[in-house]
């Protein structure tokens, strides 16, 4: 029987991806700045038995929307926003289980750095990070990196390949696992015959090494990425261990999935070498009734507008008459925005429905706890997904409330473990293979120095 992969979904800022819902009576939205926020959240999935917290980032604002980013800074979309990975040493501090999925994108910085701080972050967690590998999506973030605007789609993809292909080597080829001596007689602490550089000279990047870190737990941290067009599926084919879906209907995730599983097998690899998790969203209650009332009160606060603005829509569609047809108020077809694509026969009215309507979601469950149990298992055995990313109506109250009601009926289904197994990697907890990128994983065809130059440090 699988089992669920229970991830929250967050973002270190105030209104990730519920918007409105900061101003839920006692939403502690407001305390992303305070260290406190992140160590009660840690505590608090870790008691619950959840496998990670996967932190959401981008590095621009929303600005397109109405041509300015005035609406997402007065709803706190994603603005006040801060560095996601810089929050994980004080959660891993205080857990001893929990993973940290942590968002970063391969477009603006340089690869170097970069291995170099998530290496370090496997160090301090005993190999509990994972990297949500994106390439970045708003305008916003290219002119922030001395960019006019955004490096063309299918070209942020090339980019992302080489970028992992630099990290593979520094990663997995810079160093021996034996490199570290530690003879302190003779005062040697490593073995320049056991470190290499990676004298990496390509399109995009050129890196001599060698890696400054010496290897951690995993190595190579579990590798996520969210994705869904052509060139997204071939990279998270060759490269992601867990994917990260979303998509306005389940038959959309159905077919990521058998899309992506079938790039993985192209890339040598096993259709089972890729897991997939999706947003969900769960409201539950005691009662059915509770758990209406929940919804109806979040129904109340939600922020149509913030969805307008995060969708970064190129018109406003609130500027017509409901009974406008698309067609005529705007000239782009197909894709507007990122999130979704649309009828131009639709109505403004029908179009402006979808949005902030909190039970659109594809994989979306309100009520008791078995009725939200039954909802989860049939994602995992109908539409075939292997985890979730908790949707965060209210923090802490989602968790909660998922971990009070829903955890205890998905344990006694099996569909959940009752412990931790002590000292477990995270990629050991998703895969139970080892700490390690599988060998038939690109990454790993660097191991040992192999495929790198045979320049040595030694003379
Ligand atoms: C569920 C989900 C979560 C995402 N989270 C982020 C994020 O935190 N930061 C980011 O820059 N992009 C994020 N993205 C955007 C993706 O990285 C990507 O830019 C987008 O899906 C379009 O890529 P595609 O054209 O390959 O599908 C997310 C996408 C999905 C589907």
């Amino acid at each position: 029987m699988k089992r669920l992969i229970l991830n929250l979904f967050e973002m270190n800022c105030v209104s990730h991806i519920t918007h409105g819902l900061w101003r839920l009576p006692d939403n502690n939205r407001e305390r992303h700045n305070d260290i406190e926020y992140w160590i009660e959240l840690a505590r608090l999935l870790e008691d619950g038995g959840f496998d990670a917290v996967f932190l959401a980032d981008v590095i621009g604002t929303y600005d397109v929307f109405r041509g300015s980013a005035d609406t997402s800074i007065r709803q706190g979309l994603q603005i006040p926003n801060n560095d996601p990975s810089l929050v994980v040493p004080a959660m891993a501090a205080v857990t001893r289980h929990l993973g940290f999925g942590i968002t970063f994108s391969t477009t603006y910085e340089p690869p170097f750095a970069w291995a170099r701080r998530l290496s370090t972050l496997d160090h301090l967690t005993k190999g509990r990070v994972g990297w949500n590998i994106v390439t970045s999506y708003l305008p916003n973030a290219a002119r922030n990196f001395g960019l006019d605007g955004e490096v063309e789609h299918d070209t942020r993809f090339e980019i992302a390949d080489e970028y992992l292909d630099v990290l593979y080597k520094l990663w997995e080829g810079s160093w021996d696992d034996d490199a570290i001596i530690a003879d302190r007689e003779n005062n040697v602490f490593a073995d320049p015959a056991r470190i290499r550089p990676i004298d990496h000279d390509g399109k995009y990047f050129k890196v001599e090494g060698p890696h400054l870190p010496s290897p951690s737990r995993q190595r190579t941290p579990v590798l996520f990425t969210a994705t869904a067009s052509g060139a997204g599926t071939k990279f998270a084919g060759q490269h992601a261990e867990v994917v990260f879906t979303g998509g306005p209907h389940t038959d959309f995730i159905k077919r990521t999935i058998s899309n992506i599983r079938e790039a993985a097998v192209e890339a040598g690899r096993r259709p089972e070498d890729v897991k997939f998790v999706t947003i969900a969203g769960v409201i539950v209650g005691r009662t059915d009734a509770e758990a209406k009332a929940k919804l109806a009160e979040f129904e109340r606060l939600t922020s149509p507008e913030g969805y307008l603005a995060h969708a970064g829509l190129p018109f406003d569609p609130t500027a017509f008459p409901p009974e406008a047809k698309l067609k005529e108020v705007t000239s782009t077809d197909g894709g507007i925005g990122r999130w979704r694509a649309f009828d131009p026969e639709q109505t403004v009215g029908e179009f402006l429905a979808g949005f902030g309507d909190l039970s659109r979601h594809p994989l979306f469950a309100v009520g008791t706890p078995e009725v939200v149990a039954d909802a989860i298992e049939r994602w995992l055995d109908d539409v075939g997904i292997d985890g979730i990313n908790l949707l965060q109506y209210h923090s802490y109250d989602t968790a909660r409330d998922f971990i009070e009601l829903v955890v205890p009926v998905l344990r006694d289904r099996g569909r959940l473990r009752g412990s931790y197994d002590p000292d477990e990697s995270l990629r050991d907890r998703i895969f139970g293979a080892g700490d390690r990128l599988p060998d038939r994983h690109q990454g790993a065809r660097y191991r040992g120095g192999a495929h790198l130059p045979v320049t040595r440090l030694s003379a």
